[in-house]
């Protein structure tokens, strides 16, 4: 198994969330307003599942690793990664405080809007960029080490986020982008 391959399959599951992200963004531009519960359910995805569990395997599982073959923390690819996750962390606080705000005042869409645009634009790149530039570097440098590498994801995995929970987010984003 090559050492990226559940760090592509959480990407699939991220897009997903992306998309159903965006359809958020198309209610509130038609002047709709979107029932907390969903957009709570948002927030609850990128803090636990996106921020959690999927950038705690790359930033304690994966990155080590390449850090290790040679490839620095300090600058290049890893920097600018890290550099990204940081900025996926304010904007979900920012949107986690938005909604708060707009749960009583449902006039306050405009800012939501730009924080959840924001966001898409941010992971879709980076999540692009990890597919098909750092993950495939990491596939080359790390073969010898797959086996270990994706050990420890999976150990990082069970502690972050337990599998029911996973089940349950591929079921909520499977509603939501089907609508
Ligand atoms: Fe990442
Ligand atoms: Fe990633």
């Amino acid at each position: 198994m090559s050492a990226t391959l559940s760090l592509r399959k959480d990407h699939e599951v991220i897009e997903k969330a992306l998309k159903a992200l965006d359809t958020t963004v198309s209610l509130f531009k038609d002047g709709n307003d979107v029932p907390i519960a969903i957009l709570n359910d948002t927030v609850d995805f990128v803090t636990n599942f996106i921020d959690r569990c999927h950038h705690s395997k790359e930033e304690d599982g994966l990155f080590p690793a390449l850090n290790e073959k040679g490839m620095p923390r300090e600058h290049g690819p890893i920097a600018v990664m890290l550099m990204e996750h940081e900025e996926g962390r304010r904007l979900a606080s920012m949107l986690k405080d938005e909604i708060e705000k707009y749960e009583k005042d449902k006039s306050r869409k405009s800012s939501i809007i730009r924080i959840i645009e924001s966001y898409i634009a941010l992971l879709s790149q980076h999540i692009w960029k990890e597919n098909n530039i750092l993950f495939n570097i990491a596939d080359s440098i790390l073969r010898e080490d797959s086996d270990k590498i994706s050990s420890k994801l999976e150990g990082i995995e069970r502690d972050k986020l337990d599998a029911q929970k996973r089940e349950e987010y591929i079921k909520l984003l499977d509603r939501l982008t089907k609508q």
